[in-house]
């Protein structure tokens, strides 16, 4: 049987590697940082040039491909949403690497038609790459990895969340009940990067993540790893999820999926507002 997207697949581990030995090199030694949407959204030139060398990349060996990327998001490339899309998020997890906490990734995916068919998760500060094609699997440094199937309630469970950079979506992350989800499992995270949290439930160190506000970059690989380690993916109401701009995520092994989206007890009634 013919695996599709190979070629892909290396070159997007060989750029999420590259941008990672830049992180790397530079975490604690980074320069400038300067804000985005608001005071607390933070970039730094280690974003820039962790972008500039994967699309470099990208462009080079995949010209026909549109590439979206998180920094340099009106100057994409190609046509978004067209046959091939990249989503790049360079550094996931700015924040942390700002204040020097290692917890950051590199996160790329490729979109086939709009449908995430291949991501790469890199953490370059523990030298982990969690990859994953559509109907080949799931991998971390090569070995199959799947979600944790060990655990089937909410009350066994150890979730992750984060909270949207741009203040401005912090009303709607509020339309949740924390106090209600934090009495209902084992304990609840929040580890600042939505990409490796991801990687996290389909490897099985997490058993469910959810986050509102978030952009396409920063979901679309953690999406294809997290189901192709036999998790399930939707939004906030358990429909399919979209890549879409704006981006309401729930992942889980699959087993708690319905238990936590009635925790949730998702009623939105307020718009994901600006750009982070
Ligand atoms: C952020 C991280 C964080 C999430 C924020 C994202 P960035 O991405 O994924 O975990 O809570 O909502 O914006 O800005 O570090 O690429
Ligand atoms: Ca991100
Ligand atoms: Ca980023």
């Amino acid at each position: 049987m013919t695996i599709k997207y190979q070629d892909e697949l290396s070159l997007a581990v060989q750029a999420a590697r590259k941008a990672g030995r830049l992180i790397r090199d530079k975490l604690y030694r980074h320069r400038v940082t300067e804000t985005k949407s608001c005071l607390s959204d933070l970039v730094t030139e280690v974003d820039r040039e962790a972008e500039g060398c994967i699309v470099r990349l990208l462009k080079q060996y995949f010209p026909g491909h549109a590439i979206i990327g998180e920094e340099q998001q009106g100057n994409c490339t190609g046509e978004p949403g067209g046959n091939m899309t990249w989503y790049v998020d360079p550094l996931d997890g700015t924040t942390n690497f700002v204040f020097g906490v290692p917890f950051c990734a590199v996160s790329i995916a490729l979109a086939d038609h709009g449908v995430p068919v291949l991501g790469v998760v890199h953490d370059p500060l523990r030298e982990e790459t969690f990859t994953a094609v559509q109907g080949a699997g799931a991998r971390l440094n090569g070995s199959t990895i799947s979600a944790d199937k060990s655990i089937a309630t909410l009350e066994r469970s150890l979730l992750v969340t984060g909270y949207p950079g741009n203040i401005a979506n912090r009303p709607r992350m509020h339309q949740i009940n924390y106090r209600h989800v934090i009495d209902c499992c084992n304990n609840l995270r929040a580890l600042g990067s939505a990409a490796l949290e991801l990687a996290y439930v389909a490897g099985g160190r997490l058993t469910g993540f959810w986050e509102v506000s978030l952009r396409p970059w920063d979901v679309a690989a953690g999406m294809v790893l997290v189901q192709e380690a036999g998790g399930t993916v939707s939004n906030l109401v358990g429909q399919p999820l979209q890549i879409a701009e704006d981006v309401d995520i729930v992942a889980t092994n699959g087993l708690i999926q319905q238990e936590l989206l009635n925790c949730l007890s998702w009623r939105n009634e307020l718009p994901t507002v600006g750009v982070s």
